[in-house]
């Protein structure tokens, strides 16, 4: 039987192309419904710091009209906390975010800030939000996120989607598999994203036992070119016919 896999769609880089021009349009939030329409299990909102792209609006707009779930990405930061707990969407994932960055660039240092995050993890537990930590494929991280509790993890697929030669992204496969494989083990639930496209998609959602895979960039890409229905369907298409061999 195939196991089910998870398509959440971040919408973040539709408020992009609007904020880029300051204008009402395109909404994220219009965006977001289409993609459920069309096949997205839950759709993601990065409320960054600096507002750059998902404003507060899009996020309290999604979340009253949504047919899913938001899964409200957030810097581990009071202001973050408190919108968070004042929404309670199903989930949050953690991430670390620098300003100067172009997207989030590695993962949180979950081993390095135990006793903070695992307050947030356990507010949000409380409030009966699951709470992912966005971390490297790495064991000691992984046994961190177990250490404070958190429920869940989504494994930074970056390092294997910006490989440049086969050999090098065979490498960052194994460690994602393996990571799985560790976390699934030790009673997380194993979600992945980030630089993932209709090209590489298939190594990772093949992984046993991956969850849902968080994708945005490409898959708005996708969406200038043939629709935002289409991209979602595409990409669901390809998830499911790696999970099927
Ligand atoms: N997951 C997390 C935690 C992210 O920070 C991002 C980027 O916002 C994604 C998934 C999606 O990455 P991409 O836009 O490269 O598909």
């Amino acid at each position: 039987m195939t196991q089910p896999i998870y398509l959440g769609v971040n919408v973040d880089h539709v408020a992009t192309i609007r904020q880029a021009r300051g204008v009402r349009y395109p909404c994220p939030v219009h965006a977001a419904l289409q993609a459920e329409l069309a096949g997205a299990d839950g759709i993601t909102m990065h409320l960054r710091e600096d507002r750059r792209h998902i404003q507060d609006a899009d996020v309290e707009r999604y979340f009253a009209l949504r047919q899913t779930k938001l899964n409200f990405e957030m810097a581990a930061t009071d202001e973050m906390r408190d919108i968070a707990l004042s929404m309670v969407p199903e989930d949050v994932c953690l991430v670390p975010e620098k300003r100067e960055e172009l997207t989030t660039e590695g993962g949180l240092d979950v081993r390095g800030q135990q006793s903070r995050l695992k307050d947030y993890v356990a507010a949000f537990s409380e409030a009966g939000i699951h709470t992912s930590m966005f971390v490297d494929p790495d064991a000691a991280q992984i046994d961190a996120c177990v250490a404070i509790g958190a429920p869940v993890i989504e494994l930074h697929t970056g390092a294997y989607a910006e490989c440049k030669d086969t050999a090098s992204q065979q490498k960052e496969l194994v460690k994602i598999q393996e990571a799985a494989a560790y976390a699934h083990s030790v009673g997380l639930v194993v979600n992945a994203g980030h630089g993932l496209t209709r090209d590489n998609v298939a190594a990772i959602a093949a992984i046993e036992n991956m969850n849902e895979l968080n994708i945005g960039h490409s898959l708005i890409a996708d969406a200038v070119m043939m629709g935002l229905p289409q991209a979602v369907k595409t990409m669901k298409a390809c998830m499911l016919a790696a999970r099927s061999l």
